[in-house]
């Protein structure tokens, strides 16, 4: 009974019965979308992971997903990962599918349909939406996000004019294709690769490179054998698995965003990652990417040099060799033959863009469960520095207050941003590269220490604390902080910690009252109950148990 229906839709399509009855059913998981220019190519990658899958004698289903587009979203795209990742796993739950190719790329979509398809079990590889083409100015290459926060300084400071802003308007994005710096995008794609989620090299292929197509075919080929073989995501994935992962993080000098999204991922794993692996992994492993943020170069430059492979060789000795991979072969054999075209966009280990840690992980009593820092996109003169607080209650406070010329602050003062958390934001917005005063800027002051709960955009960059926690918004110390409190970074020492004697502390503590809430229904009220913390993850807190998936109890 149950057949007949299922067949007599099929057919409803179009299709003949022997197109699919008795073959491996791909769900191809796309988030293309027309309010996300990150995907815009995705329909037809769909038709060429399609052509694979046909060829290997499946049958695919193209299935859209929620798109979560980094540049249009409000209140922040942060919030909406964990219902990607949940739409993903129902889809793919509910539906009569055998596997899955998910395609995305954009910031979130990575983590979010990664979660969810791991959670669910099925294979599935992912393939990543590859990063745009440089951008272009007067002949020199711009960077997504990186050049605009950088120009945009400049524009501020009265030193780019208003036809030279519409001019790398106009030529900073110029292609399909994700942010082409190494900010969130390229991190998280690059993060599944290392883990074994991609087929070999696929996170580093330009967005409109004829070898993506190839590789989409090789996804819907590749695909049809995992499913013979049955070959599970929980399977692949180890703790040597996520420690290749952070070690590769390290090396690209990643964006801060993926602490948060790789801790998710343990999770849902069941591995009990902890935010303190970045920081041992972190002082091991050398900067080698010359790409912007941190360096010079962009992904299209990174592409050319040999890509993540050729990364991945030059830091073998520090992998785990032996994990597995979605092409049934191990990292170590996927990293034969890898071939290092440019020294300069891919450090030799002699000559690194920093002798270790991209990412640092600071405790104190300013941040009891932990912050983040970029080292290698931070000011080093700031690194250890004790200046008075300048505090904003929230991004609005922070607006109004910013360029006031009265606002009472000097290149020595320290920023702090409460409310910016995953509760307080909502969704831990990009707020923590917090702008720098007005008044600063025209004196030549380009870089000051800034504090926030929120998260950074992985394409920025200056001497930004991140994802303190607990958060303000749930009485986490940074809330009590005030106007003038001496606070001091020292990131040699791995330390964040306000200068305040424990009785003030607790008197502040004593006067403290929780905001009110900021949802009182929909989606938004379901994040607030159960949103976890920046160290745990962010996840919801139901979804990360390892009980399998659920399916309903039918009495
Ligand atoms: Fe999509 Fe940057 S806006 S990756």
């Amino acid at each position: 009974m149950r057949g007949f229906s299922h067949r007599s839709r099929m057919q409803q399509f179009g299709y003949r019965k022997e197109d699919f009855v008795g073959k491996p059913v791909v769900a191809i998981v796309n988030t293309w979308s027309e309010m996300n220019p990150c995907h815009s190519h995705l329909r037809e990658r769909a038709e060429a992971v399609k052509k694979g899958v046909w060829q290997a004698g499946g049958f695919p289903v193209e299935i859209p997903a929620f798109s979560i587009t980094e540049t249009y979203m409000k209140p922040s795209p942060m919030l909406y990962r964990n219902l990607l990742a949940m739409e993903t796993e129902e889809n793919l739950r509910s539906l009569p599918v055998d596997g899955a190719v998910l395609m995305g790329g954009c910031d979130k979509t990575t983590p979010g349909l990664l979660m969810g398809a791991i959670s669910m079990n099925l294979p599935f590889i992912y393939l990543p939406a590859g990063p745009m083409l440089r951008g272009n100015w007067k002949g020199q290459p711009l960077g997504s996000g990186t050049d605009l926060w950088k120009f945009w300084t400049e524009r501020c400071a009265g030193t780019i004019s208003e036809t030279e802003w519409n001019e790398m308007e106009g030529g900073i994005a110029r292609s399909p294709g994700f942010c082409m710096t190494m900010g969130t995008a390229s991190t998280m794609t690059a993060m599944a690769e290392a883990l074994g989620l991609t087929l070999p090299g696929a996170s580093s292929i330009p967005a409109v490179d004829s070898n993506h197509v190839r590789m989409a075919i090789d996804c819907g080929k590749r695909i049809i054998e995992m499913i013979w073989e049955d070959r599970k995501p929980k399977e692949l994935l180890t703790s040597e698995s996520f420690d290749n992962a952070i070690t590769v993080d390290m090396a690209l000098g990643g964006s801060t965003n993926a602490v948060i999204h790789l801790i998710a991922l343990a999770r849902r794993c069941c591995l009990d990652l902890k935010l303190n692996r970045f920081d041992e992994i972190s002082r091991r492993v050398p900067v080698l990417a010359d790409i912007r943020p941190s360096g010079r170069f962009l992904m299209e430059d990174f592409y050319y040099a040999g890509g993540l492979r050729a990364l991945m060789a030059q830091i073998s000795d520090l992998l785990h060799l032996n994990c597995r991979t979605v092409n049934g072969r191990t990292v170590g054999e996927n990293l034969e033959g890898a071939c290092l075209n440019n020294s300069e966009v891919i450090r030799l280990r002699e000559n690194p863009l920093e002798a270790s840690g991209g990412t640092a992980i600071l405790y104190g009593n300013l941040a009891p469960d932990g912050a983040v820092i970029k080292t290698s996109a931070a000011s080093y003169h700031l690194l250890q520095h004790t200046g008075p607080a300048v505090v904003f209650t929230d991004y609005e406070h922070l607006d109004h207050q910013i360029n006031r010329e009265d606002l009472n602050v000097t290149a020595d003062s320290v920023l702090v941003l409460q409310n910016a958390g995953p509760l307080g934001g909502p969704g831990m917005p990009e707020w923590g590269m917090l702008p720098i005063p007005g008044r600063l800027l025209q004196q030549g002051v380009r870089d000051m220490v800034r504090i926030s709960d929120a998260r950074m955009s992985g394409t920025s960059y200056g001497t930004c604390v991140l994802h303190v926690a607990p958060e303000s918004y749930v009485g986490g110390p940074l809330a009590l902080v005030r106007d003038g409190d001496l606070i001091s970074l020292d990131v040699p020492n791995r330390r964040l910690d306000v200068l305040l004697t424990e009785n003030e502390v607790a008197a502040r503590r004593a006067a403290w009252s929780r905001p009110a809430p900021l949802f009182r229904r929909g989606y938004g009220s379901l994040y607030a109950a159960h949103v976890t913390q920046a160290h745990e993850g962010c996840d919801f807190d139901f979804l990360e148990t390892d009980e399998g998936t659920p399916e309903p109890e039918i009495h």
